[in-house]
């Protein structure tokens, strides 16, 4: 091993000690080559997927030519630990690899997409689904995973809203620090324990249009108040990396903007670790009208860029430009630093086989217990939408009909970036659905429609986990035969898979035409129906809330799915999520979200059309479905808010108590959210701006009095020179439900 053949054992022993690891490093650079320090800046798709133009590079080669610092998207514990000993036995200094995989919701036991698992607003949750990710990634050759994603987005248009935590900042900040906290464990050096990578640093969640790859603009206040936040967070949790962002930031690519990166990341936040770009960005900003090749790989190194993702700009352009005077070693040297420090922090100089432990891989992927663990975190992230004469819980009794696209497709359980899924050994909704019920009652099956009525619409959407076709005429007609011979209709209808994640942008959110036209027919039986959403983003469903019984968003629930549906679709587990994202009520309000400004023409009723007040001619301001909703199987009735004090002090605190009762006759637990506004600044501050949250559980007829403490911290927001302050005046509280469902009282701020 390179640590043994240095004669570094003991310094490696004391992994973690930085000075062990810097003087480690500081003699391992001492023998190493400028080619072989490129190397290391140079990370390279394995081809398992591929994203972007980059087909397939010849890895064997490549490493043996010392010309590749990591590896990602390889699929399989084999295949990794072949390129991990080509690294290690076959190149001059036997550098290990880092491999990197999009692991953002579950390795092979798939959890919830991020969105979903968000709407849990439940960080132990999140952690243990990162927890068992990484014991699962780490047992199958995997030391760096590309998550989490904590992109603020408020437009529902763009697929890889996804991929994070909704359109909230503080929520954002709770949840980007627990999936690093999973992943990364004690400090990432346990053998079960991998690098974390937030990304995509920044703003990437406000691409126009909601259009991906497309461009960004705003204000460094909104970004600093509204969308940094969350990655901020990561980092003071101690991510390992970061990955920029595709998108431009003041009219600079992220990766080669230095204010950003130099100014912001490292000396502002104090980052000090790995920052890589997103796939061939380098390359990439050619076609932006930015730079060339090589002038591209010189501005992402002056902004501090260490890693080159796919581009080989670094690898193929960077000696010329030590050359010429434009780079220079320490630049050079600072970014191979970072690369050869994760490596160090991951313990892959000690033991560079630590993650491919081929025996480890078969025990501990898919066992029981994560299952387990992902069945019951899928039924927290549902969200109830609609549920009219307590229609849901079913009873397991009579005829259901089950019927959709989504009903019988194990394939498409598990959403998007789930390589390493397999279907095959996990049930369908059908499957579950008819184990669940035994013989209680009977379960009749239909498709009922194709995913969309054309085709070729069909086939991206269905990308890699295609759902075999039939005639739309033909699947209407046995739907409703089945669905008229039922006691109550179950559609599980919406995007497939692959509707959502990278380049899913749709221009119409909504549940395509023909799976409507099913939906119509279904609701003209006269049946109650069930609409169980599967979707990756917020869609429009205001046709679908009038028109059926009950809505139940299941998102994408991963591998488990199936049984967590179940669960709650018959009353065994009560629903729990809240939305974290707004459901719009048409396309024209997008993008639409709770934690907007205030104008200065607030529209006095929604009812009506007021001319020269904000609002529009033809729809309501409000949304269909607001931030923070979700129903129960239970009700819950809030008491009025009782602070200890109206006025406070900067230094001091003060505490706004409210009494929630459980009204219903189930147990069911509740997520209380407490909201500030602040009603005059200097800079115009958010109607409301969520700061808190606590999940409670109450049995039928209890209460509890829920106490949140307010301090100076939940008052600041970033003044027009980035100063983090509050500022003395009149602020309002207000707790409740959902964001649009409040009770308020003021207090002021001395
Ligand atoms: C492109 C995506 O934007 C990013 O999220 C992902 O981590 C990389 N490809 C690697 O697959």
């Amino acid at each position: 091993m390179i640590a043994a053949a240095l004669g570094f054992s003991s310094l490696c022993a004391a992994n973690g000690k930085e000075a062990a690891m810097d003087t480690f490093i500081d003699r391992l650079m001492e023998k190493m080559t400028l080619q072989e320090k490129l190397g290391q800046l140079n990370l390279v798709t394995g081809g398992d997927i591929v994203t972007g133009h980059v087909m397939k590079n010849e890895l064997d080669s490549l490493i043996r030519k010392e010309a590749i610092g990591g590896v990602f998207n390889v699929n399989g514990p084999d295949k990794i630990y072949t390129l991990q000993r080509t690294a290690v036995e076959n190149t001059r200094l036997g550098i290990p690899l880092l491999v990197g995989m999009d692991i953002i919701h579950g390795y092979e036991t798939v959890f919830p997409i991020p969105l979903a698992l968000s709407c849990s607003w439940n960080p132990d949750a999140v952690e243990r689904m990162a927890r068992i990710s990484a014991v699962e990634a780490s047992a199958s050759g995997i030391n760096w995973t590309y998550s989490p994603m904590v992109d603020i987005c408020r437009d529902s248009r763009w697929g890889r809203i996804a991929e994070g935590n909704g359109e909230d900042p503080y929520l954002g900040s709770v949840l980007g620090p627990a999936y690093v906290r999973g992943y990364q464990g004690k400090d990432m050096s346990g053998k079960d324990e991998i690098m974390s990578c937030v990304k995509h640093f920044a703003l990437y969640g406000a691409v126009e249009a909601g259009k991906d790859y497309s461009t960004v603009d705003m204000s460094h206040q909104r970004m600093f108040n509204e969308y940094l936040m969350p990655y901020k967070a990561a980092v003071d949790a101690g991510v390992g990396s970061v990955m920029s962002s595709f998108n431009l930031v003041d009219g600079i690519p992220a990766a080669a903007n230095k204010w950003l990166m130099k100014d912001v990341l490292r000396k502002q936040w104090g980052f000090d670790g790995l920052l890589v770009t997103d796939y061939d960005v380098i390359n990439e900003m050619s076609k932006l009208g930015y730079a060339r090749l090589p002038e591209a790989s010189v501005k992402a190194l002056e902004a501090t860029t260490d890693m080159d993702m796919v581009s080989a700009g670094y690898l193929n352009t960077l000696e010329q430009s030590l050359k010429s005077g434009k780079v220079t070693m320490t630049m050079i040297d600072n970014a191979c630093r970072k690369v050869l420090e994760a490596k160090y922090k991951l313990g892959l100089f000690s033991d560079p086989y630590k993650y491919c432990d081929m025996a480890a891989s078969k025990k501990k992927v898919f066992t029981k217990e994560h299952r387990q663990a992902a069945r019951e975190i899928a039924a927290e992230t549902f969200v109830l939408l609609k549920n009219e004469g307590g229609c849901l819980p079913l009873q397991k009794k009579g005829k259901i009909a089950l019927i959709g696209p989504m009903a019988d497709a194990a394939n498409n359980m598990c959403g998007m970036w789930s390589m390493p899924c397999r279907p095959e050994k996990h049930m369908s909704l059908l499957e579950a659905m008819r184990k669940s019920v035994g013989r209680q009652a009977e379960v009749k099956y239909a498709k009922g429609s194709n995913v969309y009525a054309d085709e070729k619409m069909e086939a991206p959407a269905n990308g890699i986990r295609p759902i075999v076709r039939g005639n739309d005429d033909e699947l209407l007609k046995e739907a409703v035969a089945v669905a008229s011979e039922a006691d109550v209709i179950v559609a599980a209808l919406g995007e497939s898979a692959e509707m959502s994640g990278e380049s899913a942008s749709r221009a119409f959110p909504e549940i395509p035409e023909v799976q409507k036209e099913l939906l119509r027919s279904l609701v003209a039986t006269g049946k109650p129906v069930v609409l169980l959403l599967f979707t990756g983003r917020p869609l429009v469903l205001t046709e679908e809330n009038k028109e059926v019984t009950a809505i139940l968003n299941v998102w994408y629930g991963g591998s488990e799915a199936g049984e967590a549906i179940c669960d709650v679709v018959f009353g065994e587990r009560v629903p729990v999520g809240k939305l974290t994202t707004t459901f719009p009520r048409s396309i024209g309000q997008i993008p639409v979200y709770y934690n907007h400004m205030d104008t200065n023409r607030p529209d006095p009723d929604d009812s009506v059309f007021n001319r020269y007040q904000s609002n529009y001619i033809d729809e309501s301001n409000f949304p269909l479905y607001p931030f923070g909703y979700g129903l129960s199987y239970t009700t819950f009735a809030y008491g009025d808010l009782k602070l200890d004090k109206t006025e406070m002090l900067q230094d001091g605190e003060m505490s706004v108590t409210v009494n929630v009762t459980n009204t219903g006759d189930r147990e069911g637990t509740e997520i209380v959210q407490l909201y500030i506004h602040d009603r005059y600044a200097s800079l115009v501050r958010p109607v409301k701006e969520l700061k808190d949250f606590k999940r409670i559980t109450l049995k039928p007829g209890e209460s509890l009095d829920v106490t949140f403490v307010i301090t100076a911290d939940k008052l600041k927001f970033y003044n027009a020179a980035l100063e983090y302050v509050c500022e003395p005046g009149d602020f309002e509280v207000m707790v409740g439900p959902d964001s649009n469902n409040l009770h308020k009282a003021e207090f002021r701020l001395l």
